[in-house]
């Protein structure tokens, strides 16, 4: 008797499709809007207390998907046809979960250093230093960024490769449905 199903669970696809969307608008707001606002302008501390809530919701739900992969059933693991393309799906895979834990620990890091829950959460008073470029943690949010954008392009391409050129319907796997 084969008990796995075709489909992951639905719960799953849920946090799938709503932390895509979450993870790009966050990633666009940082690069094109965040970044480019001097830390002296007055709209600064706003854009940082929307940035670092959803930044925080994104970390959260990643982690409350990785223990829903880990405890519901799988569909059998999907084949390109070819072992390479195989192993480079499913490192990508690990390496979105990585690279996004990475994300929001690296913020969280350049938050606490340049005391931000204080001056942004609890209006203490104190002002945003002039940027944030000296901190290490800042600049690994920087490559983390640019690693994200990466993996999301490759696996998106790997994803219209199944669908469009293989034709194995690969997206329904990430759709809800009879399991
Ligand atoms: C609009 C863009 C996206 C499309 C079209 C897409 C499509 C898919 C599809 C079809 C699957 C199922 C693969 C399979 O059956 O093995 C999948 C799985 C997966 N996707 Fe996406 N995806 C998108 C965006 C993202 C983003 C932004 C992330 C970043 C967190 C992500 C992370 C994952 C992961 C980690 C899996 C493996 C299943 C799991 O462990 O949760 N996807 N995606
Ligand atoms: C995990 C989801 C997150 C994403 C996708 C994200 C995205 C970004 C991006 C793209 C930038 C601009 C980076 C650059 O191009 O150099 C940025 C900057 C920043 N992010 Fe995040 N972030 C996330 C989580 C967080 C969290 C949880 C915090 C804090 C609690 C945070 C705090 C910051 C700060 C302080 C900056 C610097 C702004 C500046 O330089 O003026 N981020 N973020």
């Amino acid at each position: 008797m084969n008990n796995q199903p075709t489909r992951y669970h639905p719960a799953l696809v849920a946090l799938h499709w709503l932390l895509a969307l979450m993870l790009v608008f966050a990633l666009g707001m940082g690069t094109f809007s965040l970044k480019e606002l001097s830390n002296a302008s007055p709209d600064k501390i706003g854009a940082l207390r929307g940035h670092m809530i959803v930044g925080l919701v994104i970390g959260s739900l990643m982690l409350v998907r990785l223990l829903t992969r880990v405890r519901t059933a799988l569909p059998a693991p999907a084949t390109a046809g070819s072992a390479l393309l195989d192993k480079l799906g499913h490192a990508v895979h690990i390496g979105l979960y990585l690279a996004v834990f990475a994300m929001a620990a690296s913020g969280a890091a350049t938050a606490f250093q340049a005391d931000l829950p204080q001056i942004v959460f609890f209006g203490s008073g104190a002002t945003l230093p002039e940027s944030f470029a000296h901190l290490l943690p800042r600049a690994v949010h920087g490559w983390m960024a640019k690693l994200i954008a990466a993996l999301v392009a490759l696996h998106v391409i790997g994803a219209l490769f199944h669908q469009f050129r293989l034709k194995d319907r690969l997206m329904s796997r990430m759709w809800f449905g009879p399991r």
